[in-house]
C-alpha cells in the first residue's frame, strides 16, 4: 500500500524559529504517529533550526529548505550538503521557486545529496520542468505553480491539469519517482483532490505555519491524503 507524503515547508514564517517552531514540530510528530504507515510527514525548517529539531523528532523526517551547489571549502555563507547532513537532516528541498537553481546546478546538488545519502525533494514550476528534473531520478518531484503559492487557491482546484500533466510527464521519464504537488493547498478537500489527480502527496507552507492550531491543520491535510479505511 502506498504511503502518502505530507511535506511542510516552514519557510521563514515567524513560527519557523525557536520555541514556536518546536511546537509545530511536536504537532507534526503527533500526526506522524497517528498516521504511521499511511502518511509520512516531512518538515523543512530553516537551516538554523535543523540541528535542534532533528534531535527532538522520532517519526518526523527533517529536510533542509535548500542546499548550495558548492563543496566544503572557501565559500563564505554557503550551506553544502555535508552541513545539513551533519546537522541531522535526512534530505533537502531543491529548487524551491523562492530559491531557484539552474538545471545544471539542480543536477549537481541531486548527485551530491545522493552521494552523502540524503533524500532529494526537487521542486518544479511547470510539468515540463518537472519532466526535465525527473531525468535525475530524485526521491520526489514536487510541482508548484508559483502564482498560486501562498494564495489559499489550491493548485488541485484551480489548475488540476498541472497536476495530471506533471504526473503523466514525470511517470513517462522516471516511472518510480513520486510526484507531489503544492501551492495554495489549505484544506482536506485540496489534499484529497491532489491524490485523486495522481499525486503521492502535498507540499504546504502557509496553511500550517499561519494556523492557530498547526496540529489540527496537519491532521486535516493527512486525512485528505490517507486512503479510505
Ligand atoms: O513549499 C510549499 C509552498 O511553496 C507552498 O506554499 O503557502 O501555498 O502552501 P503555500
Amino acid at each position: 500500500r502506498d504511503v502518502y507524503i505530507l511535506a511542510v515547508n516552514f519557510k521563514v514564517y515567524p513560527s519557523a524559529f525557536g520555541r514556536r517552531a518546536l511546537e509545530v514540530v511536536k504537532a507534526a510528530e503527533r500526526v506522524a504517529r497517528e498516521f504511521e504507515g499511511t502518511v509520512s510527514v516531512i518538515i523543512a525548517p530553516p537551516h538554523t533550526e535543523i540541528a535542534r529539531i532533528s534531535s527532538s523528532v522520532e517519526r518526523v523526517i527533517v529536510y533542509a529548505q535548500h542546499v548550495d551547489p558548492v563543496e566544503p571549502g572557501a565559500h563564505t555563507g554557503s550551506v553544502p550538503v555535508e552541513a545539513v547532513k551533519e546537522a541531522g537532516a535526512r534530505g533537502s528541498l531543491v529548487n524551491h521557486s523562492e530559491r531557484k537553481l539552474r538545471l545544471d546546478e539542480i543536477e549537481r546538488v541531486v548527485e551530491r545529496l545522493k552521494v552523502v545519502g540524503l533524500e532529494q525533494l526537487v521542486c518544479a514550476d511547470t510539468p515540463r520542468a518537472a519532466a526535465a528534473i525527473a531525468v535525475f531520478e530524485p526521491t520526489y518531484v514536487a510541482v508548484e505553480p508559483p502564482e498560486l503559492i501562498g494564495t489559499g487557491i489550491a493548485v488541485s482546484r484551480a489548475k488540476p491539469e498541472v497536476v495530471t500533466k506533471a504526473v503523466e510527464s514525470v511517470t513517462r521519464v522516471s516511472p518510480n519517482v513520486p510526484v507531489l504537488v503544492g501551492a495554495g493547498i489549505v484544506s482536506r478537500e485540496d489534499a484529497r483532490r491532489s491524490v485523486e489527480l495522481g499525486a503521492r502527496g502535498v507540499l504546504v507552507a502557509s496553511a500550517v505555519m499561519k494556523a492557530a492550531d498547526p496540529y489540527a491543520k496537519m491532521r486535516e491535510l493527512a486525512e485528505g491524503l490517507a486512503p479510505r479505511r
